[in-house]
């Protein structure tokens, strides 16, 4: 089963970080060759703005996301040490 990954594109979190996250995702999913394992998605909004930048991995919402956190989120996810 793919691990589901859904971005908060609406305008709040774009702004508020998003964009990089997207990057961030991206490259990561290219430098691990994740591709097959993951089911990348945005969403126009997730209804919590204003704790944005938010992003759910398998279901479960992580809000305020910066670089550093969502790095240890993915590898972790991914079992990268
Ligand atoms: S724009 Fe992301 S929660 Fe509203």
């Amino acid at each position: 089963m793919p691990v589901k990954i859904v971005i908060c594109m609406g305008s709040s979190c774009f702004a508020r970080g998003n964009e990089q996250n997207l990057k961030l995702i991206e490259q990561f999913m290219k430098d691990y060759r994740l591709d097959a394992e993951v089911e990348l998605s945005g969403s126009c909004c997730e209804g919590n703005c204003s704790d944005g930048p938010n992003i759910i991995i398998d279901g479960k919402q992580y809000r305020r996301m910066e670089r550093g956190a969502l790095i240890d989120i993915l590898n972790h996810t991914f079992n990268i040490t």
